[in-house]
C-alpha cells in the first residue's frame, strides 16, 4: 500500500477505506489518542488505538517523538476538533524516542532554546510553518522569473574578486595558514595556493550577472552569498540567500518596478499556498506582542500586514527628500535618534530607515538616488556628479530588504570611479569588457532572502527563519 501524507488525508472524504500513513508523535494521551505529525500540515492527524487489542510492549513504545508506520481505516472522527481520523489496525515503531530524554517538552520553549536543538526545531508547529512558508517563496521567485522568461544562472561561489568592494570576505585557501608560503618580499605567495591567487567567498554574484545579462537580457541568481561583517543583529547573518536579477535595457524606474512586482508576487503566492501556516504565524505574533507595551505593538496583524503590501505601491522618495523629512522630524529635533540627521551626505542607519518606513510613510518604501559616497563603485552616476541611480527598498519592521541600482554602462566613468575608490580595474578587466563590447543601459537588484522571509512569516530574528544560522562568534551543525 502507498504511504498518504497527512495533508493529503485531512482533506479526503472517510469511507472506511484502508490507509497507510507515517510521522512522528506528538502527543499521546489516555493510551488512546494519537497525535501524528509528518511535516506535510501544522495539523496532526489523529490516531485512535485499540488498546485493547495492543500489546503493552507497542503501546508503551508508543511516546512523543517516536517515528511510526500506521494501517488502519480512515473514519469520521468522533472528537472535535478533526473531521477524519485513523482507526489503528497495524502499528510499527520504526524509530523509538527515550520520553525521559526528549527534550521538547509539551509546553512553550523559547526560540533561543530551540535554534540550539535544529534536529528537532523542524518538528515544532512555528519552524514548520516558516520553513513551508520559505519554500513556497523560493519557489515563487523561481516561477515568477520563470514566466517572465528570465533565465536562472549560477554565479560562482568561489571568486577572486570583491563585488562590492567592501572588503568583506571570508579567505578560501589550502594553505597551512600558520605557515604559508611566503613571497621573497615576505608576503603570503597566494601563487602558489590552490587557485594560484587569492580567492574568497562570493559577497554577491551580481558582477558576473551582468556578463550573462549582457548574452541573455534577463537573467537572475538566487543563491548562498556570504559576508564576513561582524554584525551581531537580528538581521545579519554571514551567510545568506540571495536574489539578484539583471536586466538589459532596462533603467531605474523599469528595475523598482520589476522589484516592487516581484515582492508582491511572492507574498500573495504565500497567502495562497500557505494559508493555514500563516495564520498560525500571524496568531503567534499577536500573542508574542501581547507581552509588550500598546505602543510597541503592530497596528496590524500579520495577514493584514501582507494584504496592505499587496494593495498598495511602495513610496518612491530620493535620498535628498529622506534626508529633509528626516531632518526636519520631531523624532531629530527631540534628539530621540541615536545618531541625528544633520547634513547630506550621511549615510541612513537602520533606526532612521525605520522611521521613515514606520512613522512617516507608514508602508515599504524605495529610497533613489543616493550620494554616490556611500554606495558602491557600480552604480550609473547623475548630472550633478553627487548622487548615483541607487535604489534601496525599505520595509517595516526591516528596514533595507532590497538593494539595486541602474548601472554605470560608460566605460570611462566606471574606470575613473573604479579608480576614485581604489577599485582594481586589471582584476576586473574581464567585468569591464561587458562595457568595451556593446555594452547598454542596464539594471538590476539584490534581494535577502532571509529578510523577505522574516517580514512575511512575522518573526524578528533572522536566525529563526534560516535552517541552520551563520553569525559571528556561532557556526553550529
Ligand atoms: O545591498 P547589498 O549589499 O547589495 C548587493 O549585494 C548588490 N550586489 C545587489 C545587486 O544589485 N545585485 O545586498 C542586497 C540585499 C540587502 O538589501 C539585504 O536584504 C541583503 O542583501 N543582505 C543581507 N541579508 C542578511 N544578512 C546580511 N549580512 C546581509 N547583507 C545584505
Ligand atoms: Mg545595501
Amino acid at each position: 500500500m502507498k504511504r498518504v501524507k497527512i495533508k493529503e488525508l485531512l482533506k479526503t472524504s472517510p469511507q472506511n477505506q484502508e490507509v497507510l500513513v507515517k510521522g512522528w508523535v506528538r502527543t499521546f494521551r489516555n493510551n488512546q489518542f494519537i497525535a501524528l505529525n509528518d511535516g506535510s500540515t501544522n495539523n496532526n492527524l489523529q490516531i485512535v488505538v485499540d488498546f485493547n487489542n495492543t500489546s503493552e510492549e507497542i503501546l508503551k513504545r508508543i511516546t512523543t517523538g517516536a517515528s511510526l508506520s500506521i494501517t488502519g481505516t480512515l473514519i469520521a472522527s468522533q472528537g472535535k476538533g478533526q473531521t477524519v481520523e485513523v482507526s489503528a489496525k497495524k502499528i510499527e515503531i520504526l524509530g523509538d524516542s527515550d520520553a525521559e530524554k526528549f527534550p521538547l517538552q509539551p509546553k512553550k520553549h523559547s526560540l533561543e532554546f530551540l535554534r540550539e536543538i535544529a534536529h528537532l526545531r523542524f518538528r515544532t508547529n512555528t519552524f514548520g510553518a516558516i520553513f513551508r512558508v520559505r519554500n513556497n517563496l523560493a519557489f515563487a521567485i523561481h516561477k515568477f522569473f520563470n514566466e517572465k522568461g528570465f533565465v536562472y544562472i549560477n554565479t560562482p561561489i568561489i571568486t577572486s574578486s570583491d563585488a562590492e568592494g567592501a572588503g568583506e570576505m571570508f579567505h578560501v585557501t589550502n594553505f597551512d595558514i600558520a605557515n604559508p608560503p611566503k613571497t621573497e618580499t615576505g608576503e603570503v605567495d597566494y601563487k602558489q595556493d590552490f587557485f594560484g591567487k587569492a580567492t574568497n567567498l562570493t559577497v554577491s554574484g551580481q558582477l558576473e550577472g551582468e556578463l550573462a545579462a549582457m548574452a541573455f537580457s534577463d537573467i537572475y541568481t538566487f543563491g548562498p552569498t556570504f559576508r564576513a561583517e561582524n554584525s551581531n543583529t537580528a538581521r545579519h547573518l554571514a551567510e545568506f540567500w540571495m536574489i539578484e536579477p539583471e536586466m538589459a535595457f532596462y533603467d531605474l524606474n523599469d528595475n523598482m518596478d520589476l522589484a516592487e512586482e516581484m515582492m508582491k508576487y511572492v507574498m500573495k503566492y504565500a497567502m495562497e499556498h500557505n494559508a493555514e501556516d500563516l495564520e498560525f504565524l500571524s496568531q503567534r505574533l499577536f500573542e508574542e506582542e501581547k507581552q509588550k507595551p500598546q505602543n510597541e505593538r503592530s497596528e496590524m496583524r500579520l495577514i493584514e500586514k501582507l494584504n496592505f503590501c499587496i494593495e498598495n505601491n511602495f513610496e518612491r522618495v530620493t535620498y535628498t527628500e529622506a534626508i529633509d523629512i528626516l531632518r526636519e522630524s520631531n523624532h531629530n529635533k527631540k534628539k530621540k535618534f541615536n545618531y541625528l540627521v544633520n547634513e547630506w551626505g550621511v549615510d541612513l542607519q537602520s533606526e532612521h530607515e525605520r522611521y521613515l518606513v514606520e512613522k512617516h510613510f507608514k508602508k515599504p518604501v524605495i529610497l533613489t538616488d543616493y550620494p554616490k559616497n556611500i554606495k558602491a563603485f557600480y552604480m550609473r552616476q547623475n548630472d550633478d556628479g553627487k548622487t548615483v541611480r541607487a535604489m534601496d527598498i525599505l520595509f517595516p519592521g526591516i528596514g533595507e530588504m532590497v538593494g539595486g541600482s541602474q548601472r554605470e554602462e560608460r566605460l570611462d566613468k566606471l574606470e575613473t570611479r573604479m579608480k576614485e575608490m581604489n577599485i582594481p580595474t586589471q582584476d576586473l578587466s574581464w567585468y569591464l569588457d561587458t562595457r568595451r563590447f556593446g555594452t547598454c543601459p542596464h539594471a538590476g537588484f539584490g534581494l535577502g532572502f532571509e529578510r523577505l522571509v522574516l517580514f512575511v512569516t512575522g518573526m524578528t530574528n533572522i536566525r529563526d527563519v534560516i535552517a541552520f544560522p551563520r553569525t559571528p562568534k556561532s557556526c553550529e551543525f
